[in-house]
């Protein structure tokens, strides 16, 4: 066994140790099997070691109905928590991403009852709520379905809108500023035929605290759900859980290309990918830094029907947990397997059954961290999974149901082995279903420079595609410096196949990027990787760049840009196809007689007062 996989003690916690720190101590609860015992230590260590994985973090939380309502959890601690070889305990920190999706949805369930808010506005916030009644910077490119979209259709991703996650930009005007720019996103459904995940609604209804009772989102959370319920390390500050020393690092496969079969090499993500003061933009969709420990609080409170666990104060009313938990959209219309049932989607939860139990979860994937929280309401059953392994999907699902078939006293599914199977015959699909460059690959329809130059979106922000010349003609110095930065350097000698290919580079700064790789397919086509370099942060807070600490991610992207020449009426441009605006699978691909109106997103050659705006 590796060392970093060693097993950290068991904990069993129960309201009568201190760790919880909660003013109501019970007896501790003796129930005849413990969950996480040896068998499960095992389970999960072997799984990190099969698949190189650094750590785990997992809580179990169960009430003894029989008894007198004691509360029970157990934690299990696996692998490591940094790079420096420390472990994963109850209290690591873990960025729980789209699992902070239910804090908002329960955050705007709480305005919905606020009854002194309603007296103030004359009139009560309700889920059917129009959003453009709400927030004045609110509006979306089609005016019927700018008008029509109401609070529930953005907790159930129907509105319409999809992901269109690489518009997300820092933003000196925040999540308002961000709301003001949606309106230059294309749409890909009408409104409420189609669920369609969607991160920036979520970011939208972080807005509500500000609008409505001029508090910030963060302020909100912390005064109604952190501070009641006792889940004291629990942040949206990525300073304060740095400076906790709590923190875990999120591990990446730096370099990774599987469409070359390339693993890349798994590395510790350091710092943690949002600076302090970037992070107030993707709160409400993902933001929450927590642990294992404070979950359980949480995960408890959640299956006690929104009261406190050991005062049963309430911290959320019951018909505003229930409301949450009722489904609304159809989230996947077929089972994936035999013991799985289909999933409806409430708010921030999926609804769905397990071996004939019923169950609400969420997962979350952040830059290095997987999460999945779920419970069983009727079977006073939940399960808090944490990894910080961008790999750790199907490590955290098979570990989950390993856990509840132990539980519910069934034979164990050989789930690892299903998953495992699935993640990599993924990776192998990825490789096969690319079709190779045509050997004699036409040229665009115009030159190279010409292609250069700064192209603009309204909500994107600016595209400045610079061209990779092998000898220096037709560069500008500014693309120069570009090219011959370190990190480009490294991107593009990633694959030495790729050498010959007329290649663009784009600085793209994002939550998620720093480039775009455009690599030449055939006439005016290009395949697209949309990369994240942290070597520009390190070397500005002072980590060691290159020996092994930097990471790049995205080589293996698979998006689509073609080239549009100017025509009457219309600038040259460039249109993004291949779901970079990320509607899904089951949604209809973007129609439209030209390449300019099919793209699924479109930037266009800026010219005069336009190109000076983004200088
Ligand atoms: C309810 O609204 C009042 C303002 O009317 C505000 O002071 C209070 O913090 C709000 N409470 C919640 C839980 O939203
Ligand atoms: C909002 O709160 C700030 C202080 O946090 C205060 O300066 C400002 O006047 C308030 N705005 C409104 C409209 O009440
Ligand atoms: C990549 O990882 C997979 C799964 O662990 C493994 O089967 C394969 O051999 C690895 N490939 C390389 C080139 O290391
Ligand atoms: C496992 O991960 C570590 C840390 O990134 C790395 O040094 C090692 O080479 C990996 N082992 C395998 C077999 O991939
Ligand atoms: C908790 O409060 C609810 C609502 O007041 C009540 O029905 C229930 O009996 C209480 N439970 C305990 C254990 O006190
Ligand atoms: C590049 O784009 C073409 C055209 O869309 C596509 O057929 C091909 O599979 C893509 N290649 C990669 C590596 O994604």
């Amino acid at each position: 066994m590796k060392t970093w996989h060693r097993l950290f003690p068991l904990f069993v916690f129960s309201a009568s140790t201190n760790a919880l720190q909660v003013p109501f101590q019970q007896p501790l609860l003796q129930p005849s099997t413990r969950l996480i015992a040896p068998d499960i230590d095992a389970f999960v260590n072997n799984e990190l070691d099969r698949w190189n994985s650094s750590g785990l973090s997992v809580a179990v939380v169960r009430q003894d109905t029989t008894a007198s309502g004691k509360w029970d959890v157990e934690f299990g601690s696996y692998g490591v928590a940094q790079a420096d070889g420390t472990l994963v305990t109850p209290d690591t920190l873990f960025a729980i991403a789209s699992n902070s999706k239910l804090f908002t949805a329960l955050s705007v369930g709480l305005l919905i009852k606020n009854e002194s808010l309603a007296a103030e506005r004359g009139q009560r916030l309700r889920w059917d709520t129009k959003i453009k009644d709400v927030l004045d910077e609110w509006k979306l490119m089609d005016p019927v379905v700018s008008d029509g979209v109401t609070i529930q259709d953005m907790l159930s991703h129907r509105t319409g809108l999809p992901r269109h996650d690489y518009s997300g930009i820092q933003r000196q005007g925040g999540v308002s500023e961000m709301i003001s720019t949606m309106r230059y996103l294309r749409l890909s459904a009408e409104l409420r035929e189609q669920y369609q995940y969607n991160n920036l609604m979520y970011e939208t209804l972080s807005q509500l605290p500000r609008t409505l009772l001029n508090q910030s989102f963060e302020s909100y959370v912390a005064e109604h759900m952190f501070k009641p319920l006792g889940m004291h390390s629990s942040t949206y500050s990525v300073a304060e859980a740095e400076a906790s020393g709590l923190l875990s690092h999120g591990y990446q496969y730096d370099m990774q290309d599987h469409l070359y079969g390339k693993n890349g090499t798994r590395v510790a993500t350091v710092p943690y990918f949002q600076r302090p003061g970037e992070e107030g933009i993707w709160a409400g969709a993902a933001g929450v830094l927590t642990s294992a420990k404070d979950l359980s609080l949480w995960a408890a409170m959640l299956l006690n029907k929104g009261r406190h666990p050991f005062s049963n104060e309430t911290i959320i009313p019951e018909d505003v947990v229930d409301h949450v938990a009722t489904g609304v959209s159809v989230a996947l219309g077929k089972a994936a397997y035999p013991e799985l049932s289909p999933a409806v989607y409430g708010c921030a939860q999926d609804r769905y059954s397990y071996r004939g139990h019923e169950l609400l979860e969420h997962g979350g994937s952040n830059p290095g961290f997987k999460t999945q929280v779920l419970r069983f309401p009727n079977d006073n059953l939940a399960i808090v999974v944490l990894s910080n392994d961008e790999n750790g999907n199907h490590i955290m699902d098979s570990v989950k149901w390993r856990i509840a078939d132990k539980a519910f006293g069934l034979e164990p599914i050989d789930w690892a082995k299903r998953y495992g199977d699935k993640f990599l015959d993924g990776m192998k699909k990825n490789r096969e279903e690319v079709t190779p460059r045509p050997a004699a690959p036409k040229p665009p329809t115009t030159s190279w420079s010409e292609m250069e130059g700064t192209f603009t979106h309204g909500a994107y922000g600016p595209l400045r595609p610079c061209f990779v010349a092998t000898s220096s003609s037709g560069l500008t110095d500014a693309c120069t410096s570009i090219i011959q930065d370190r990190v480009v350097q490294r991107i593009l000698s990633a694959e030495p196949s790729l050498a010959e290919v007329p290649t663009f580079i784009v600085p793209f700064k994002g939550f998620f990027s720093t480039h775009l790789r455009f690599l030449h397919f055939d006439a005016n086509l290009f395949n697209v990787s949309y990369i994240w370099s942290n070597a520009e942060v390190r070397e500005k807070e002072g980590f060691a760049v290159g020996a092994g600490g930097d990471v790049i991610t995205g080589l293996d992207d698979r998006y689509v840009v073609e080239w549009v020449d100017a025509e009457d009426g219309g600038a040259s441009g460039w249109a993004f196809s291949g779901d970079f605006w990320g509607k899904g699978g089951e949604v209809r691909e973007r129609e439209g007689p030209t390449p300019r109106e099919r793209a699924e997103v479109w930037f266009a050659r800026s010219v005069g007062q336009d190109a000076r705006r983004w200088e």
